[in-house]
This record gives C-alpha cells, sequence and structure tokens, in this order.
C-alpha cells in the first residue's frame, strides 16, 4: 500500500479504527474520516504513536449530506487522488431518529451518506491505478426486504431492522455500482464486508454510555477489532482483488448473500431513487472506456 491514499469513515472508534492502523501498517497514507473533533483527535495521537505511519484527520458527519459534500470537496482539493475509500461507519440506532435532511438516521447514516460520499469521490477512485470502494454491511442484511414505499421507517420501526435494511441498501449499491462500472469498462470495484460479530462499542449510546456493560460483556466472546478489520484490509490491498467486483465477503471469503440482494432490477431501482433523494442530477458515472480490440 506504499504511495496509496485511503479514507477510512468511522475510523477513530472500533472496526474503522483497526482498518485505519493495519492499512498504515501496510504503507498507505490514511485519513480518519471522523464526525467528532475530540474522538477523531484522541484516535489520531493513539494511532501515530507507531512510527512510520501516516494519518490525517478530517472531519465528516454522515447524518449531514452537506457535510459529505464539503468532506468530498476539501479531500478533493486537499490530495487530489484516491485509491482505496473504506465506507466503513455505522449505527445500531436507538429510537428513531432523523439526519439534517430528514432521513431516518441508520438509512442516513449507513447507507445515504456513504452513497453520496461514493459518488462524490469516484472521479478520483477512476484516476488510481485501480480504486477500490469497500462497504461495510451485516448479516443483517437478510432480516428485511427494500422499502421503496417506506424507506425512513415512518412505519414499524424497530431499531434492529432498521439497521438490517440500511445494510441492505449497501448490499444493493455494491451490486448496482458493480454493475456501471462492469459496463463502462472502468478498473474500479466495489465490495460489501460483513466483519463477523464483533466486540465494539456500536451497542453503546455515545452520550450517555448507556449499554457500556454490553460492549464490556461482548469482548468476552466475540471478536476483537483487529479480527474484525481483517476482511476490509483484505479487500483493500490484496493485489490478487484487482477485478473481483460486486462481492459479498466473510472471513476473507466471498459467500452467498440473500436473494432480495442480489436483486439487480431492486439494486438499480434504489440506486436511482438515491440520486433523486442526494439531488444529483449529472451522470456522475464515468464515461465509458474506448475498448482496444487486437
Ligand atoms: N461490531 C459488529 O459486530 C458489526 C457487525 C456487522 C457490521 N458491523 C459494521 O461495522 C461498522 C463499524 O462498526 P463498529 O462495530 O466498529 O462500531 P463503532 O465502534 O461504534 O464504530 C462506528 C464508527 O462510525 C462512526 N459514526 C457513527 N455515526 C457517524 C456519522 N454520522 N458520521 C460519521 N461517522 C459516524 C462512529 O463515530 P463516533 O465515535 O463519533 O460515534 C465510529 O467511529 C459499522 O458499519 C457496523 O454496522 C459491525
Amino acid at each position: 500500500m506504499q504511495g496509496k491514499f485511503v479514507i477510512v469513515t468511522g475510523a477513530n472508534a472500533g472496526i474503522g479504527k483497526a482498518t485505519a492502523a493495519a492499512l498504515a501498517d501496510k504503507g498507505a497514507t490514511v485519513v480518519l474520516a471522523c464526525r467528532s473533533k475530540e474522538r477523531g483527535e484522541a484516535a489520531l495521537n493513539e494511532l501515530s504513536c507507531v512510527n512510520g505511519r501516516c494519518f490525517a484527520l478530517m472531519h465528516l458527519d454522515l447524518a449531514d449530506l452537506d457535510s459529505v459534500r464539503a468532506f468530498a470537496a476539501a479531500f478533493a482539493e486537499r490530495y487530489g487522488r484516491l485509491d482505496v475509500l473504506v465506507n466503513n461507519a455505522g449505527i445500531l440506532g436507538g429510537r428513531r431518529l432523523l439526519t439534517k435532511q430528514g432521513f431516518e438516521m441508520a438509512f442516513g447514516v449507513n447507507y445515504l451518506g456513504a452513497f453520496l460520499l461514493t459518488m462524490l469521490l469516484l472521479p478520483l477512485l477512476e484516476q488510481s491505478e485501480q480504486g477500490r470502494i469497500i462497504m461495510m454491511t451485516s448479516v443483517a442484511h437478510g432480516w428485511v426486504d427494500v422499502r421503496f414505499d417506506d424507506l425512513n421507517y415512518t412505519h414499524g420501526y424497530n431499531r434492529f431492522l432498521a439497521y438490517g435494511h440500511s445494510k441492505l441498501c449497501n448490499l444493493l449499491f455494491t451490486r448496482a455500482l458493480s454493475e456501471k462500472l462492469r459496463a463502462r469498462g472502468s478498473r474500479v470495484t466495489i465490495n460489501a464486508v460483513h466483519p463477523g460479530i464483533v466486540a465494539t462499542d456500536i451497542v453503546v449510546n455515545r452520550v450517555t454510555g448507556r449499554f457500556r456493560w454490553v460492549a464490556d460483556l461482548m469482548r468476552l466472546f466475540f471478536l476483537s477489532c483487529e479480527e474484525g478489520a481483517e476482511t476490509s484490509v483484505f479487500l483493500a490491498s490484496d493485489p490478487a482483488l484487482s477485478r473481483v467486483n460486486g462481492e459479498y465477503f466473510v472471513n476473507c471469503k466471498i459467500e452467498s448473500s440473500s436473494l432480495d440482494s442480489k436483486d439487480l432490477e431492486k439494486a438499480n431501482r434504489l440506486y436511482d431513487v438515491s440520486l433523486k433523494l442526494c439531488q444529483i442530477t449529472m451522470d456522475p458515472l464515468p464515461p465509458p472506456r474506448p475498448r482496444i480490440l487486437i
């Protein structure tokens, strides 16, 4: 990864922090994209303790599409290149909350913010020798089908179902975008990851500290953050994966995802709806590459 530029969202904690550390250890320059200045700086200080690692910290709040746009513009201006985007950040959520633009929080943070970020950074990934996008999903994607008539869960909200729904959207996006990139002859790939059940603070309320005891208990039984980061790191760095596109990975291996997540019609429909929700009017995809016939 020497000389490569990587963004990891939600890199101040859990799997994201471990992913950032491992990729920096492989020689990449890693931008920690974090919503909290305080938690971001704490992670930056901790991670930078190891000699030779190269990090930068930038602000990104996926619950605000204006923040996503500001991040993408600032990143492009500062670095002008990107090799790997790890869309890691995510929330499990509690009671039903809305993002700044009024989207249900899990849908907005876990999916729509990452969708917009990816579309805005595609031109930079296109310029890379072989750009890669990694979407963090979960086995929870299999709990639900996509709710085109109620993407924001105004009816029958349940935190676990809303979480599963957002993770299904991530897989459908992986499917739709991989097909579109392939059809245009792009070298950019997008793959999705379930990291395993990992002992992180995902269950802990960041404001009140509620459910800290659950996180502490999890550490006795589940994977460490470093183990949870292994598949993302593999997808970001293994040279053998340069043509692997649109797949679902668990434990560094391709696995079958739910039937709904493989439905290309649904995937394309969600993609079109998402462009509208993000108010993207121009075609954000790269122009088709000319095919060389020998
Ligand atoms: N842990 C598991 O067993 C498991 C299983 C399957 C999938 N996953 C997925 O793995 C990913 C990482 O989760 P984790 O378990 O490592 O949880 P975590 O320790 O809670 O880390 C989540 C990260 O996302 C960030 N984040 C939350 N809301 C954000 C926002 N609005 N904008 C930007 N960043 C935001 C958090 O920042 P703050 O510190 O500021 O909150 C934190 O850095 C998630 O997508 C999760 O769904 C986890």
